[in-house]
């Protein structure tokens, strides 16, 4: 078990599992035929995810823009969950096919407020995919058109995710054992 910031990390999904998923997702996004496909990266968890994902649409042939937003979420596991735009992105949406990469779905109040705000922008069409998909802790009616894998119940870190500012850099996902 890796041994990172002297706490024992239990390994989820593997670099190379991740690595092979992108190249299946990438595919299955090119299948859709987006006319216009604009990529929003929502921040700040989504970051490694959506870098080596826009690399596997490339390798598909796509050669979407690419935009970033930064969504907080307050509680948005709980009932009491807020969700507020930190940094909006400054393209025009209006007729695009919009593409948001998240790093986890979990109640989806998160992409739900994201994808609304662009339905609402005027957007095509508004597709989600996630690297993980907590699906047991759903609390709207959301669902990702492009799933990595399906996330056990427990938090999570790495490839972007992190606990209290830490472990981002993992190149994995993993379970930090013990007190975080
Ligand atoms: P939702 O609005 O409840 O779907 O919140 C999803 C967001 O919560 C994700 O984009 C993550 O930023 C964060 N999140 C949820 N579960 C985890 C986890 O296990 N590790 C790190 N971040 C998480
Ligand atoms: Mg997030």
């Amino acid at each position: 078990m890796p041994v990172v910031r002297g706490k024992d990390i239990e390994v989820l999904f593997s670099a190379s599992a991740i690595a092979r998923r992108n190249l299946e997702l990438a595919k299955e996004i090119a299948g859709r035929d987006y006319d216009d496909l604009l990529v929003i990266s929502v921040l700040k968890g989504s970051f490694v995810f959506a870098a080596d994902l826009i690399r596997a649409l490339h390798d598909t042939g796509l050669s979407p823009e690419v935009e970033f937003i930064f969504i907080s979420s307050y509680g948005a596991g709980t009932t009491s969950g807020e969700v507020r735009v930190l940094r909006d992105i400054d393209n025009e949406v209006a007729g695009r096919d919009v593409l948001l990469i998240d790093d986890i779905l979990e109640s989806g109040k998160t992409l739900k407020y994201t994808r609304d705000l662009m339905l609402s922008r005027g957007a095509k069409s508004v597709s989600i995919a996630v690297l993980l998909d907590k699906h047991t802790r759903r609390q709207t009616e959301l669902s990702a058109d492009f799933v990595g894998f399906e996330c056990p119940d427990s938090f999570v870190v790495g490839y972007g995710m992190d606990v209290g500012h830490a472990f981002r850099e993992l190149p994995f996902v993993g379970v930090v054992k013990g007190d975080a």
